[in-house]
């Protein structure tokens, strides 16, 4: 066990197919957590095999007391390095200290220091996927719950799992996989349902930016994106466009993938990183910016907003070889590491290629399914085909039901202008023990954030629904005021139309 700093690291946006890094949140507490390796088995699939690797965890044991019995709440980690905000803040971290819990954050093997493997060369991915990692989660659980942790301080413990986007998906699997071991979860933005092209996220996105930006905000982006279509069928409107945009070097238009890198890269990962991420006032920033009545070409007005955001820094490239070069690195510690193994997971499990393949979006057929396809022939080899995404997609919706059952003992949280909604539950899909809470206009993960400090007085109420389910469903008896948590109808369900445009 090695005392561990805490410097509070944001990850970086990594670009592409992206679900969510979450930020940590403030930090309430500075001592107490500790960082720890735990022997995980490499292959749980395969008797014979007794190769093993060193997973990371975060402990934080402040609020276990000697007058009760100490529960468990495991924030789990997705597609990311872990670190300790986690553990020292945020809504997990409330539930720890309501239930008097030992409060952990497990990281998930490939991603941050957990690594199974020399390298990420496509044999060594080979025991990269959510099966090994849920049963990674079940072994972990079997051993804080064993003599060798603390002493067996846990032995008898009740166990909640809590996470967000990809990891919250993990909370609602575990539950469906090793109800023994898991007797409560909470999933935020948790997508369920495994889908080749997602064409619904870019839906998603265009209705945010209609509701909580204009009309008007819309159809410039529309205006623009067609201008720039045009543009882009001449050498000089293509310099024009490269110019404008700042790309890393003049867009190639005899390229086939290269005008694909340019809108993906440049363009609708730029929409999506607002919407996903979308804090109160972030749209309507973005959306006065791109309607500045100063300037009266739409193309100008978005390479504008485009250039000034982070994530196109230092320029945007759109050679698709560079692309395929960065996400061909094998090494762990490559810039594009973490985008390379979510691909392989995406291109072997899930799919949800976010698209320009639906009507209701402004960004015309920029972006196609065939882009993402080829992508996984390129990063790993020519035999990720679409037969093996599809039968990929099949098996991953095989074993964990999809959207046709939800466990019990879980609550989910959806936020409406989350552009991963689509792909989770919805009201539709509770039952007296699931809960599903949809909070209209909210982005992507914002209900695992700490309470007294949230973006609408809805997603609040949800928060506090969300930590008195989950007291119901450890302890059997409602969260009281005892808990300085104001007590929430229990089966409080948030209604919402979710207009698709
Ligand atoms: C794993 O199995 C091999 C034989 O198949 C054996 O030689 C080795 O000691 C075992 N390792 C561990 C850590 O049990
Ligand atoms: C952790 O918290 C407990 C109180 O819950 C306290 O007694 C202990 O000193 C703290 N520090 C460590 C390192 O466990
Ligand atoms: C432990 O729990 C008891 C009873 O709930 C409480 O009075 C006491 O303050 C708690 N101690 C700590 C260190 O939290
Ligand atoms: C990757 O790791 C494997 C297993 O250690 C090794 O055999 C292979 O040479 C490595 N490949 C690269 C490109 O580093
Ligand atoms: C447009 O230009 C005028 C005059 O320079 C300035 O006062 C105004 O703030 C500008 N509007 C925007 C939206 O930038
Ligand atoms: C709920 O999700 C289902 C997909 O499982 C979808 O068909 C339905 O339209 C959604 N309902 C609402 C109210 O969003």
């Amino acid at each position: 066990m090695r005392r561990h700093i805490l410097v509070p690291l944001l990850v970086a946006p990594s670009f592409g197919l992206r679900t969510f890094e979450p930020p940590p949140p403030p930090v309430t507490t500075r001592n107490n957590i500790t960082e720890h390796w735990f022997t995980v088995r490499l292959n749980h699939f395969m008797a014979h095999n007794n190769e093993t690797f060193q997973m990371r965890f975060y402990y934080n044991n402040e609020f276990v007391n000697a007058s009760h019995i100490p529960e468990i709440v495991v924030f789990v980690g997705g597609e990311w390095a872990i670190y300790p905000g986690w553990v020292g803040g945020g809504l997990a971290h409330e539930l720890a200290s309501i239930l008097h819990a030992g409060l952990f954050y497990t990281e998930h093997r490939y991603y941050g220091l957990t690594r199974p493997t020399a390298n990420t060369t496509v044999s060594e991915l080979r025991y990269l996927n959510v099966d090994q990692a849920l049963a990674d989660l079940a072994q972990f659980i079997e051993y804080v719950k064993s003599e060798q942790f603390e002493n067996g301080i846990y032995r008898n413990s009740k166990v909640v799992l809590v996470g967000c986007s990809y990891a919250g998906s993990m909370a609602t699997w575990m539950r469906l996989a090793y109800p023994h071991l898991v007797d409560a979860v909470f999933s935020d933005s948790g997508p369920l349902h495994a889908q080749e092209d997602f064409p619904e996220y870019l839906e998603v996105i265009t209705e945010a930016l209609r509701t909580q930006g204009s009309e008007e905000c819309l159809s410039s982006v529309s205006e623009a994106v067609q201008l720039m279509v045009e543009l882009l069928e001449t050498e000089d409107g293509a310099a024009t466009i490269s110019s404008l945009f700042n790309t890393c070097s003049p867009i190639d238009t005899s390229s086939e993938w290269d005008i694909p890198t340019f809108f993906w890269y440049g363009i609708t990962e730029t929409f999506a990183a607002l919407v996903q991420y979308a804090t109160p006032g972030n749209i309507p920033a973005a959306c006065a910016v791109l309607t500045n009545s100063n300037i009266s070409d739409p193309v100008q007005r978005l390479a504008n907003w485009i250039t000034a955001q982070s994530w196109t820094q230092p320029c945007i490239e759109s050679r698709y070889s560079e692309v395929v070069t960065a996400h061909t690195n094998t090494d762990y510690d490559s810039p594009n590491s973490v985008m390379r193994l979510w691909t392989y997971q995406t291109c072997v499990e899930y799919g949800w290629y976010q698209t320009t393949t639906s009507s209701r979006q402004p960004f015309l057929s920029t972006v196609p399914l065939e882009y993402f396809h080829q992508m996984c022939k390129d990063f790993y080899s020519i035999d990720f085909d679409e037969v093996r995404l599809r039968q990929g997609i099949v098996r991953t919706n095989n074993l964990f039901a999809g959207l046709t059952h939800l466990p019990d003992y879980s609550v989910s949280v959806a936020g409406g202008h989350d552009p991963w909604s689509p792909m989770g539950p919805n009201v539709t899909h509770a039952t007296a023990l699931a809960s599903v809470y949809v909070v209209p206009g909210v982005s992507h993960c914002r209900a695992i954030t700490a309470t007294g400090n949230s973006d609408t007085e809805e997603l609040e109420r949800v928060k506090q629904a969300v930590l008195s389910d989950l007291h119901l469903y450890i302890t059997g008896i409602p969260l009281t005021k005892a808990a300085n948590v104001a007590v929430p109808p229990l089966v409080l369900i948030v209604a919402v139309t979710f207009a698709m445009i």
